[in-house]
């Protein structure tokens, strides 16, 4: 069975006042919403503000990046230990805009997987084409490529806390949604490659969200898609009426899926 999942990313935006103010909103106007799971990646700063806040909401915790080594000479760095401390249950792993304007390799990105099950942390791994890789057929072998190494070495065991959150580059931040058949042909190919690597039954367990310039407006279109089962939600996440119309809009009318 895999319970829907939204999760907004809140990115670089609020300070730790705005940011408990947005997710009390947050909490407020979803009142407990049964069947569905929900996250915030919220900025590390705002981890201890929004916490306590979330606290008994059954709103989970979640940072936007981590570092692979436990403790060591990494200054501006934050470990797995760290955002455990704070309440963290998911970490985002692999966001595009962390490999594009950080220079984070597939290598790093398998590495920071790695940390984050070692620490107890849920990864959501991140992976999408770029326009150009797009336009010239190459999507599937993108894809299948960050999936592969993103995962190289992880245990077929430790496959179910593990999401993936297909994110074409180009819907990210651009207003420009894939279409919910593009998402999910990627989803697909995401879980094809999921069952090459590990097992049929250890790929039906992975939670593969789509993400990239989603609204209240257009959920529904993924929602419709037996194969999406749910959203990483930027932009529309940091207006609470927004990203809970995006939830209750969404998966709440489906039945789980199994
Ligand atoms: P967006 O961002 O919804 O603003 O496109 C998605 C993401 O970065 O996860």
């Amino acid at each position: 069975m895999r319970t829907p999942f939204i999760v907004g990313n809140w990115k670089m935006f609020t300070t730790p006042a705005e940011a408990a103010d947005l997710a009390a909103d947050v909490s407020r106007r979803l009142n407990g919403i049964l069947g569905i799971e929900v996250a915030l990646a919220v900025p590390y700063t705002s981890l201890a503000a929004v916490g306590p806040t979330l606290r008994g909401t059954g709103i989970e915790l979640g940072a936007q990046d981590l570092h692979w080594e436990d403790q060591g000479p990494y200054t501006g760095a934050i470990s797995h230990a760290m955002l455990e401390a704070l309440g963290c249950r998911y970490v985002l792993v692999g966001h595009s805009e962390r490999r594009e304007h950080f220079g984070e390799t597939d290598h790093q990105v398998n590495l920071k997987v790695r940390a984050a099950i070692r620490g107890g942390l849920r990864p959501i791994l991140c992976a999408g084409e770029k326009e150009g890789d797009r336009n010239a057929g190459r999507t599937r072998a993108v894809l299948r490529r960050q999936i592969d190494r993103a995962l190289e070495g992880i245990p077929a065991g430790s496959l179910g806390h593990v999401t993936v959150a297909y994110e074409p580059v180009w819907a990210v931040g651009t207003g420009r949604a894939a279409s919910p058949g593009d998402a999910a042909d990627a989803h697909q190919t995401i879980r094809r490659q999921l069952e090459r690597i590990f097992s049929r039954e250890a790929s039906r367990s992975v939670r593969v969200l789509y993400g990239g310039s989603v609204t209240p407006d257009n959920v529904q279109g993924f929602s419709g898609e037996p194969e999406v089962d749910g959203v990483l939600v930027g932009g529309a996440s940091l207006k609470a009426s927004d990203f809970v119309r995006i939830v209750q809009g969404g998966w709440a009318r489906r039945p789980i899926v199994g």
